[in-house]
């Protein structure tokens, strides 16, 4: 039985490739996918969302716009100068030049929408937030049954031994939205944390994006955006043209299609003081040294060493797709 799962996106090249990734994939049922603001605000993030989904040949999927802008209330910053002013690399339009049509949003909120999807297959459904987790606390709120409900939550985000990419020590989805990331990690479900840990290491290569280019229409769409994500790996972090992958780290492991390798239940707290630990994921992996034993009342799953193999997964998936009309 394919695995039910909602996305919930700030869309964002990485993004787009797990939707692309989640929606093409035959073990996964996607009911749906909210967006929310982080990479780009919440309209830009909403448009690529419905855009890499007509491209997948995914029209069927409803798209519900979200929050833009925390919790807290505060101000929303983006990620620009990692995904492009259009959250595609500079290159999310089609291969014309112009700006795709794209179809209209849910008429519901993205935090309605989860709760309805999860309120309709009770136990069933897999949360997969890899933004700001903004809509997902606001859910909670919506729904405080909800823990209860779902199969569990796999995210993307966070860090449990390795640097943050925001701050020192936070990464950007719950540095972007603390006090919600706060409200997600203290709710009582299961959660699989897909953070800098393992995601730093799912890496497309050159080789992966010239293998996505010389396939159909949504490969090449994906190699175009990627370039710009690529550069930004290859000034700022590793000197290098690859891509961190980020967010198909998370649906991989919802779909239980990823090759996990250490990963223990720990306690995560996430730092929401104003000081310099500010959105720092605090996991407690204290029992390292003596094989991880059993911590009463943990229930987050902390990846910390994943197959990255499933990065040629995921491209050749994608690689595979033609739609309509397209030769094979
Ligand atoms: O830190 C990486 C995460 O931040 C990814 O989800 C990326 O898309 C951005 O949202
Ligand atoms: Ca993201």
């Amino acid at each position: 039985m394919p695995v039910k799962m909602i996305l919930d996106c700030d869309t964002g090249i990485d993004d787009a490739v797990a939707i692309a990734y989640a929606a093409l994939h035959p073990g996964i049922e996607l009911l749906g996918v909210g967006t929310v603001w982080g990479n780009v605000d919440v309209e830009l993030a909403t448009r690529n969302t419905l855009r890499v989904l007509d491209l997948v040949g995914r029209p069927d999927v409803p798209v519900a716009r979200g929050a833009d802008g925390p919790s807290n209330g505060g101000p929303a910053e983006f990620s620009l100068d990692v995904h492009g002013t259009d959250g595609q690399g500079g290159a999310g339009q089609d291969g014309t030049g112009e700006d795709r049509p794209v179809r209209e949003a849910a008429p519901v909120t993205a935090a309605r929408q989860i709760v309805e999807l999860v309120r309709a297959h009770p136990g069933e459904v897999w949360l997969v937030p890899v933004g700001p987790l903004t809509n997902v606390a606001a859910a909670l709120e919506l729904d405080p049954e909800l823990p209860a409900l779902v199969a569990g939550v796999s995210l993307m985000g966070g860090s449990a031994a390795a640097p943050g990419n925001v701050t020192p020590v936070a990464e950007a989805n719950v540095w972007h939205d603390p006090e919600a990331a706060a409200a997600v990690f203290d709710a009582p479900w299961p959660i699989v944390m897909a953070g800098l840990d393992v995601t730093m290491g799912a890496l497309l290569t050159a080789r992966h994006r010239d293998r996505l280019a010389a396939s159909g229409e949504a490969g090449r769409y994906l190699a175009g955006i990627l370039q710009h994500y690529g550069e930004f790996y290859r000034g700022r972090v590793f000197g290098e043209w690859v891509c961190c992958v980020h967010d198909a780290v998370a649906v991989a492991a919802a779909a239980g299609v990823l090759d996990v390798r250490l990963a223990p239940v720990v306690h995560v707290e996430v730092d929401v003081t104003d000081g310099p630990g500010r959105g720092q994921t605090v996991a407690d992996l204290r029992g390292r040294y003596r094989g991880f034993p059993e911590q009463p009342g943990a229930h987050c799953r902390v990846l910390l060493e994943i197959d990255t193999g499933i990065v040629d997964e995921i491209v050749e998936l994608i690689a595979a797709h033609r739609g309509p009309g397209e030769a094979p």
